[in-house]
């Protein structure tokens, strides 16, 4: 890969997976034939991985793709590797509240049931403000909010499939190290409708921000309630992948450099969620943050409980009206 992370970084953590570890790795032996499992964002780059290893492993897998076409393709040239695998694509747009309205609903109807979510889906925009027709900044409705939707649309479902099979459930929040590069309190509340000023990293960072606040307020609520779920969040590593990608010839030359000199494969940087969302030694393990298979302590304004809470109370007083 031309990088030196797979030469210097490769030491186990407690683990015993490294920097070196695939996806494949993380689940030698495992056998998912019990589970069913959504993917958000399986049609590229490290879903796309999560997704084809979970399968391959055995699992029911739900590609929740906005392009059905390359996901149905995808699906094709999988089933040529693992003839049994069983898979599903479904449309979901997740920067779209209807349609993962749409997605859960259909979902539902299907009487499936849900053993493991990933909120793997997601966008980086570098070229300058961008928003949903209702306005909302596009990265936070994308990243986050269709995310938090889905989640609590699909809650019911998984409290439901942990009940009867016994197998905890785990909702795995796809986030990243960037979520430290935020505009200045960590969410701009005010500046989240009709504006055009949070973008780029601190735009990126924030809806990163937003989906550790809510891992961490969701693992605190299923855990009072007894439910027999767990949320954590991670940083996959970074990958060159069509996120990462940086307009013009600047951004080219960045990332050239950035990525030439740190990031992994896509095939390292899928195991860290494959190892949240499948591997026994998680087991129990609720609202941490991981990063290269292993827990990663948070700090600053991932541990605020005071923007936890006022992120949640925003989001579902969006959501009441949207
Ligand atoms: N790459 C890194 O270095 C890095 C580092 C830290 C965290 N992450 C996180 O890792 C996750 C995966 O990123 P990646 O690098 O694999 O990116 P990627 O290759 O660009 O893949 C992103 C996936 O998300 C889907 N997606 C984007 N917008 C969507 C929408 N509105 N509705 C439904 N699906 C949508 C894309 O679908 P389309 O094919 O339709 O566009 C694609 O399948 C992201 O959450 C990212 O923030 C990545």
């Amino acid at each position: 890969m031309g990088s030196w992370w797979r030469y210097f970084m490769g030491t186990e953590g407690k683990s015993g997976f490294g920097s070196m570890s695939t996806a494949e790795d993380v689940t030698e032996g495992l056998n998912l034939e019990d589970y069913t499992a959504i993917v958000t964002g399986a049609t590229a780059g490290i879903g796309l991985e999560t997704a084809r290893v979970l399968a391959k492993r055995g699992a029911r897998v739900i590609f929740a793709v906005r392009n059905v076409k390359l996901g149905e393709t995808l699906k094709a040239e999988f089933m040529k590797e693992s003839p049994h695998a069983r898979i599903l694509v479904m449309h979901m747009n997740l920067s779209d509240l209807a349609s993962v309205r749409a997605f859960a609903a259909k979902f539902k109807d299907s009487r499936l049931p849900l053993n493991i979510l990933v909120n793997n889906g997601g966008i980086s925009s570098t070229t300058g403000p961008q928003s949903t027709p209702d306005g909302l900044e596009l990265m936070f409705a994308t990243n986050f909010l269709g995310h938090f939707l889905l989640t609590e649309l699909l809650l019911d479902t998984m409290r439901e499939t942990a009940k009867e099979s016994g197998i905890q459930g785990r909702i795995v929040i796809v986030s990243g190290h960037l979520h430290n590069f935020t505009p200045k309190g960590g969410i701009a509340f005010d500046k989240l409708i009709n504006q055009n000023e949070i973008w780029g990293f601190s735009g990126y960072g924030q809806s990163k921000l937003a989906g550790i606040l809510h891992g961490r307020e969701l693992a605190e609520r299923l855990t009072a309630e007894g439910a027999n779920i767990t949320v954590n969040s991670l940083h996959p590593g970074a990958v060159q992948t069509k996120l990462t990608h940086l307009d013009g010839f600047l951004g080219f030359l960045i990332s050239k450099i950035a990525f030439h000199t740190s990031s992994k494969p896509t095939v390292d940087a899928a195991a860290t969620q494959v190892y949240v969302a499948t591997h026994p030694q998680v087991h129990g393990v609720t609202g941490k943050y991981f990063a290269d298979y292993n827990e990663y302590e948070l700090r600053g304004l991932a541990m605020d409980k005071k923007l936890q809470l006022k992120l949640w109370k925003w989001t579902e007083e969006y959501l009441k009206t949207h």
